[in-house]
């Protein structure tokens, strides 16, 4: 049996063992290098062919070779397994980056970007902010406010009724102005409020029009206020929310609780004045109504209208938004198309 050829089975084993990468590749090189039919087993056969005296010695670093080749793979094997467990973690492993980076963030909606940005003006100018509930009764809504069961302007807000007490009698506001009642009522003069809120009308949806939309409703009541400080105001805001370029108007109107009443418009944004598709050529962009409290909505809630004077305004706030940032639907506030909201 010659040295060389033992030692060649010895290296052969060791490269062989080295190239496993699995313990399945090892498991296949050791019983094809040690096993029954292994050169190694071979070369123990003939050892019964040899003298007695070789055999011994033979015999000796066969074994050796043996046991060193055993080493080798026990090694392997301790190593193999190590590399299978952290193979087996990794893929087990739960990817949980995704949570830490957490649900992507969101921003406020466009309509409450804008109410606040309004609340903010007028706060500026130091008038407080109050609410009002949504389902209101006809007193709140309609009577308080100059406006009398039948009367022909309960045609101006195309109204929801609920089914609630007398029929008729309960309803989802129409506008804020149930709001300056309730303000009224509440704290007595003087008062520099504004009331935002949800409002709702029996309405088709169109472009310009929502079934639910918003209002921001503004009261003043004081000794001797003039419509000069409504007209001042006015200006004040439009100065402060569209920058000191843009102007306001008001033009005569009619709402059955102010007296003097007046629609308010401001300059259009777009063309300066000029004349364009968004003012529709008049340079003039319409907001909303306002007016010299009427004597009889004082007399609703008691305040002597002999002392007290004020104005109210109001305006859509889904509008304004609108306007200021220029598309051409309302309905776009309210499908929740985040690539629509995602711009603000
Ligand atoms: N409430 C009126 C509307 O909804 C607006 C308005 C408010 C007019 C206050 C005058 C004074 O159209």
């Amino acid at each position: 049996m010659e040295a060389s050829e033992l030692q060649q089975i010895y290296d052969d084993a060791v490269f062989r063992a080295l190239e496993a990468r699995t313990l399945g590749e090892l498991r296949v090189v050791e019983s094809e290098t040690l096993g029954k039919r292994s050169p190694l087993s071979a070369l123990h056969q003939r050892l019964g062919s040899l003298a007695p005296d070789e055999r011994r010695d033979a015999g000796r670093t066969l074994n050796e070779t043996r046991a060193r080749i055993e080493g080798i793979f026990a090694r392997r094997l301790g190593e193999l397994e190590v590399e299978e467990r952290r193979r087996q973690l990794n893929d087990e492993r739960l990817d949980l980056t995704e949570v830490l980076r957490g649900p992507e963030r969101g921003h406020l909606h466009l309509v409450t970007q804008t109410r606040d940005a309004l609340e903010d003006v007028f706060v500026g100018m130091g008038f407080g902010v109050a609410e009002g509930p949504e389902v209101e009764t006809d007193w709140y809504n309609f009577e308080a406010l100059n406006i009398p069961p039948a009367h022909p302007a309960r045609s101006l807000w195309d109204t929801l009724y609920l089914k609630w007490g007398e029929p008729e009698s309960t309803l989802l506001r129409t506008h804020t102005s149930p709001v300056q009642i309730r303000v009224m009522q509440s704290q007595g003069p003087p008062i520099y409020s504004v009331m935002p809120g949800r409002c709702y009308r029996q309405e088709t949806s169109d472009a310009r029009h929502l079934a639910v939309f918003h209002q921001i409703e503004g009261l003043v009541v004081d000794h001797g206020i003039t419509f000069g400080h409504l007209a001042g105001t006015i200006e004040a805001f439009t100065n402060a929310y569209f920058g000191a370029k843009i102007h306001s108007r008001l033009r005569p109107s009619y709402y059955p609780f102010t007296e003097p009443s007046a629609d308010f418009e401001v300059g259009c944004i777009f063309c300066d004045g000029a004349g364009c598709r968004v003012c529709s050529h008049t340079g003039w962009i319409e907001l909303g109504g306002c007016g010299m409290v009427h004597p009889n909505v004082f007399g609703a809630v008691g305040i002597d209208a002999e002392e007290w004077t004020g104005f109210a305004f109001g305006f859509g706030i889904d509008r304004l938004a609108m306007i200021r940032h220029d598309f051409d639907d309302l309905r776009y506030l309210l499908t929740n198309d985040v690539r629509f909201l995602r711009q603000f």
